[in-house]
């Protein structure tokens, strides 16, 4: 039995240390094992970075070389993958820079995109969900000057760190995988936030930035406020919308992220929840966990609240990829457990990409529940949705997206500096389960003529 949860106050995951070693800013991230306490008399075995559940912020500037030294101090082979960064493939992390028991991996890279809330986990081969669930997770902030003065950034104050997941917690307190009765995955009763359950956060301004990351196996959220508020989503995956758009939900798949900024008037308390979503206008939504609701985070304001600037109206300037400029279609069919029919194979390049061309990407899900596709590298921009304009929410950069059943999903992409002959980039499905039993392909990004 869980033990009854008193609400909590919302754990701040602490800003990672740095020190600048050459010019290149140095972090160190240690995967462990821990526990956490949740069912009284058992505790939970979990694992985290520098602690025993999730893991530290790492925060830089666009123009930074950063390098992390990670040690693995667990007794099994993990890596350490940074979604949503570009980057070359050898620093990637993915399933071919695995980090064994005891060993040390130190990638560096420049960083070169605009600022947005990407996250760090494990990507071993076939094991991500269960080291993903056990809490090996962190969120990794771009910061570039280039952002708009005025939005809140106070870290942990009123620009608030939200990594929601559901877990399934057994009698013995162990987090538990099993997807049976459903087609996605593990979908659990029991949902932390930054790692504690009845998550609250006092909040002492007007106004609060909550960057809200989906770290779950395989639940999709559908977030909004207890009186169906307006908030203003500032950003998704790769970065900030050119203007902010006003929203009473937003819907995140596995993976993806939100910034969203909400007003908050002195005294009030409100919930930020998770209600049901349409999956999908096919899909029974109550199989993949579309009915089921929660609350997420109660944000308490105090009696007397600090004034805050209003959301800038502009908030940065994307540049659209043009269908033109493209060089190729390529076709994605996301069927049972396969994508175009093919299990993952770390020994095959499926698809090869010229540096400094544009594509299109066409993704279908023909089956009737969800998928949602990741790619590694690049942030992309969505074309369309079975043929028609795509939502405002969905108008900036993007490097995951939910695949709604038996739709088909137009994304375009630049492939920008990195080339890779001999170490692949992958796509795949980001419901671990799927992405574990090898729902995924494997890219190169070759000079022209390569
Ligand atoms: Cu977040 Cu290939 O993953
Ligand atoms: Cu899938």
């Amino acid at each position: 039995q869980l033990a009854a949860a008193p609400a909590t106050s919302l754990p701040i995951p602490p800003v990672a240390d740095s020190r600048v070693e050459d010019g290149i800013r140095v972090f160190e991230l240690e995967a462990r094992t821990g526990t956490l306490d949740l069912v009284p008399g058992f505790p939970t075995t979990s694992a985290g970075f520098n602690g025993p559940y999730l893991g530290p912020t790492l925060r830089a500037e666009r123009g930074e070389h950063v390098r992390v030294k990670i040690t693995n101090s667990l007794d099994e082979v993990t890596s350490v993958h940074w979604h949503g960064m570009h980057l070359p493939p050898e620093m990637d992390g993915g399933p071919h820079q695995p980090v064994a028991a005891g060993s040390t991996w130190e990638p560096e890279w420049l960083i070169d995109q605009p600022a947005a809330t990407l996250w760090y986990h494990p990507h071993p081969h076939g094991e991500t969900q269960r080291h993903v669930n056990l809490g090996l997770a962190g969120m990794f902030i771009v910061d570039d000057a280039d952002a708009p003065e005025g939005l809140p950034s106070d870290y942990g104050v009123d620009d608030v760190p939200v990594i929601v997941q559901d877990k399934m917690v057994g009698d013995e307190g162990d987090f538990l995988l099993d997807s049976s009765g459903n087609e996605v995955g593990t979908l659990g009763k029991t949902l932390l936030v930054n790692g504690v359950r009845n998550a609250q956060l006092e909040v002492a301004s007007r106004r609060i930035r909550l960057r809200l990351l989906n770290a779950a196996p395989a639940r999709t959220f559908n977030f909004t406020f207890a009186d169906s508020r307006e908030f203003a989503l500032i950003a998704s995956d790769g970065g900030l919308l050119t203007a902010p758009v006003p929203l009473t939900s937003i819907r995140l798949s596995p993976a993806e992220r939100a910034e969203i900024v909400v007003d908050i008037e002195p005294g009030e308390r409100v919930m930020l929840r998770s209600a049901g979503v349409e999956l999908g206008a096919v899909a029974v939504p109550a199989a993949f966990g579309g009915d089921d609701e929660f609350d997420v985070l109660e944000l308490r304001a105090a009696g007397e609240l600090a004034p805050s600037s209003s959301v800038p109206e502009t908030l940065a300037s994307i540049e659209r990829l043009r269908e033109d400029d493209a060089v190729g279609l390529r076709e994605f069919r996301l069927a049972d457990r396969k994508i175009n029919s093919k299990d993952m194979d770390m020994g095959r390049v499926d698809e090869i990409v010229r540096v400094g061309t544009t594509e299109v990407w066409e993704v279908r899900n023909t089956n009737p529940y969800p998928h949602n596709f990741h790619v590694h590298d690049v942030q992309f921009q969505v074309l369309a949705i079975d043929g028609e304009e795509p939502p405002p929410e969905l108008g900036g950069w993007k490097d995951t997206i939910y695949l709604e059943p038996r739709r088909v999903y137009r994304i375009i992409l630049r492939f920008g500096d990195y080339t890779s002959s001999s170490v692949p980039y992958m796509y795949h499905c980001h419901l671990l389960l799927h992405e574990d039993e090898g729902m995924m392909g494997q890219f190169v990004v070759l000079e022209k003529g390569e």
